[in-house]
Formats: C-alpha cells, sequence, structure tokens
C-alpha cells in the first residue's frame, strides 16, 4: 500500500470503531474506546514521524500549512484521548468527551483526505509514496511491539 491508501485504510478502521459506538451501549464503550485510542496511538505516530515531516520539507506552502495545523489537532485529541483514558469509570464526562473527541478526529479527518492527501498525490512522485506507505507500515509493527513490551513490562 502506498502512503495514502495506508492512512486512508487506517481511518476506516477508526470509523467503524465510531459507529460501532453509536450501535452500542455506555457500558461497551470502554472497551470500543481502548480499541479507538490503540488505533489513534499509532496513527498519529507514524503521521507524526514519518508523513507529516515528509510534507514539512518537501510540500509546497500551502500544504505545510495543513500540515501545522494537522500537528495541533493532533496534539489536541491526544490530550483528549488521555483525559477520556482516566474517565472510563465516570459516564458522565466520559460519554460527552467521547463524542467530541468523535467529532474532532472526523473533522481532521476530512481535512487530511479532501485537502491534505490531493495536495500530497499531486506534489509527490508514485515511487515516493510506496517508498513512504513502506517505512509507516514498519513503523507500525515497531510502535506495536514497544507498546506491548511498556505494557507487560519487557
Ligand atoms: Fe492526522
Ligand atoms: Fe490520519
Amino acid at each position: 500500500m502506498n502512503a495514502i491508501e495506508l492512512l486512508k485504510a487506517d481511518h476506516k478502521v477508526v470509523a467503524e470503531l465510531f459507529k460501532k459506538v453509536e450501535a452500542t451501549t455506555e457500558s461497551e464503550h470502554p472497551a470500543i474506546f481502548a480499541k479507538i485510542k490503540a488505533e489513534l496511538d499509532v496513527h498519529a505516530h507514524i503521521e507524526e514521524v514519518i508523513f507529516y515531516p515528509k510534507l514539512k520539507a518537501e510540500g509546497n506552502k500551502e500544504l505545510i500549512d495543513i500540515v501545522l495545523e494537522g500537528i495541533e489537532e493532533h496534539r489536541q485529541v491526544k490530550m483528549f484521548l488521555k483525559e477520556i483514558a482516566a474517565l472510563v469509570d465516570d459516564s458522565e464526562k466520559f460519554e460527552p468527551k467521547l463524542k467530541v473527541l468523535i467529532e474532532d478526529v472526523e473533522h481532521h479527518v476530512k481535512e487530511e483526505e479532501n485537502e491534505m492527501f490531493p495536495l500530497v498525490t499531486d506534489q509527490f512522485e508514485s515511487d515516493v509514496l510506496d517508498e513512504l506507505g513502506a517505512e509507516m507500515e514498519e513503523e507500525k509493527e515497531n510502535f506495536r511491539e514497544s507498546a506491548t513490551a511498556v505494557a507487560t513490562g519487557r
């Protein structure tokens, strides 16, 4: 998968989890949230260490501005994820925050897919996008392994 296909596939996984939140009762939300968080953690990571830096280094001004906005949105989303993770036992706060998280992520994904990715496709050669996709795929594995290592104390 090239970079754009890979990131869009990730977005789709998260969108499915969001739908699951809507389709289930509150008691099931903490477990779904844990999956959402795991997906967003790794997705934000590969964008931040591989995808965004490449666009920032070689994209035009319009693209760089969108990337900078994206970085700020990531910061907000990550803060939210942390807050929500600490609220799983407090449904009165957990539920509304989860809703706002979903809205924020949906907004961010729309901006990436409708504004950022078309510029990327215009400004980068397809072999570069293939290469970036492979790098991100590998980094996903690394990130998951280190997350597991932390969780199990290895
Ligand atoms: Fe992003
Ligand atoms: Fe993304």
